[in-house]
């Protein structure tokens, strides 16, 4: 009869959206790849139904579960109820797991933290530690992951800088591991043949044009702020005659009305749907530079050498900008349209953004969260804290 300790540990990865599953894709198939220690389930909640949907068929991972919870025009509090309850039940009745592993600050991931808070499970949170500063900006993702932090038994914060952030907040030393962003991990694991899967990309006059790659999705942006890059957008290809902006829109309807609505037919920009993750990756590495408001694209810009304007005024990745990849120039048009020309005329300029170190890690970020996951199951210290007995009924 195995001991407890030995059976295999059954590790729940719950997932809702686009970037949730590039990140968290690495860490799947390290675990999988230990199934004799480790049984992984994935569970989707289907927050961005599509998108996940394609970035799960660019890792050729499938959810054991997908709960299915997106409604057109969902509010945030409407998905968070669902998903809090929806994963409450998946745990307790169903699932049942060990451990619970999120990644980020979606709402995704506050409903399942609190879900398995409730069902007195332990949580591991990856990309754990960013902080603006602002509870505001990123909105609602810093409250988010702050709230993440205060149930989260095992953090494993990307950089030093996250670690101390959550040293600041008194979140015990034992408890965090700097293990790098597993985004570098999924970069590396992806095909990297310069070639597009999707033909419109390969047709696309390349040799003729400098390619801008721009994404915009954040809800603090939505508005005025939205109009505000997209005018700094005809400006730059109105200065700019060679430059194509290269837009894959994201599929919330609120940024698709604004976007279509602003720069349908401005010759220059051409807005297209979201891309695989290899094809945006190969957009990137064949831009000039980078205009976004995504996470995931200012931590991918180091990594391929890209220098990555950021259309917000406060960011929870400072490291982008210290490293050199990285400036911050919120909405304004005239700073947009102004730091823009000045990269794409200015070689020095240029070179002085593109020379940095990556400050996400190594690569290895994955297979070290499952090293210390192995490590904290051997020893027993899932919990960071005494556990209340869950058994009976808490009210
Ligand atoms: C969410 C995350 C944000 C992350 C972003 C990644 C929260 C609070 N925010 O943004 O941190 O940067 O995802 O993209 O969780 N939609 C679809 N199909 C899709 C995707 C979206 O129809 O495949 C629709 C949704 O139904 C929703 C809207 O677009 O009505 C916005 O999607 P949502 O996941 O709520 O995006 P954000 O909250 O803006
Ligand atoms: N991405 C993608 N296809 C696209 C746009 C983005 O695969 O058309 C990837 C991008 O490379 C990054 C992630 O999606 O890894 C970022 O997702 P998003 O910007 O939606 O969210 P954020 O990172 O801001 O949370």
């Amino acid at each position: 009869m195995p001991s407890p300790k030995d059976r295999k540990h059954r590790i729940a990865v719950v997932l809702g959206t686009r970037p949730e599953a590039i990140k968290m894709a690495p860490v799947i198939e390290e675990l999988r790849r230990r199934s004799d220690r480790f049984e992984t389930i994935v569970i989707t909640t289907s927050q961005q139904r599509e998108m996940l949907a394609q970035a799960l068929h660019a890792f050729h991972l499938k959810p054991d579960y997908d709960l299915g919870l997106t409604h057109e025009n969902q509010t945030l509090a409407g998905f968070t109820a669902r998903a809090l309850i929806a994963l409450t039940e998946s745990f307790r009745d169903v699932v049942k797991p060990d451990l619970l592993l999120v990644q980020g600050d979606t709402s995704t991931v506050i409903a399942a933290a609190l879900a398995a808070f409730y069902n007195g499970i332990p949580i591991g949170h990856i990309e754990a530690g960013l902080r603006s500063g602002d509870s505001r900006r990123p909105f609602p993702e810093e409250v988010n992951r702050r709230m993440a932090s205060c149930v989260t038994d095992i953090h494993f914060a990307p950089t030093t800088r996250a670690r101390d952030n959550l040293l600041a907040e008194r979140v015990p030393g034992e408890h965090i591991y700097v293990t790098g962003n597993t985004i570098v991990d999924a970069l590396a694991s992806i095909r990297h043949d310069g070639v597009f899967d999707d033909k419109t990309l390969s047709n696309f006059g390349w040799d003729t044009k400098r390619v801008v790659l721009a994404t915009v999705h954040r809800r603090e942006n939505l508005g005025q702020n939205l109009r505000n890059v997209c005018a700094a957008f005809r400006r730059i290809v109105e200065l700019h005659p060679h430059v194509e902006i290269l837009i894959p829109v994201h599929l919330n309807p609120h940024v698709r009305e604004i976007l279509h609505g602003e720069l349908r037919d401005v010759r220059g920009i051409s807005m297209i749907e979201p891309l695989e993750y290899p094809d945006l990756i190969e957009v990137m590495r064949r831009s000039t530079l980078v205009l976004t408001d995504s996470g995931g694209i200012q931590e991918e810009a180091p990594a391929m050498h890209k220098p990555v304007l950021i259309l917000r005024t406060v960011t929870e990745r400072p490291e982008v900008i210290e490293s050199g990849f990285g400036r911050l120039v919120g909405t304004d048009r005239d700073l947009i349209v102004g730091e823009a020309s000045r990269l794409l005329t200015d070689p020095i300029a240029y070179r002085t953004m593109t020379e940095g170190k990556n400050p996400f890690g190594d690569g290895t970020a994955a297979r070290q969260i499952a090293d210390i996951l192995t490590e904290r199951f051997r020893i027993g210290r899932l919990f960071a804290a005494q556990m209340v007995d869950t058994t009976v009924p808490q009210h």
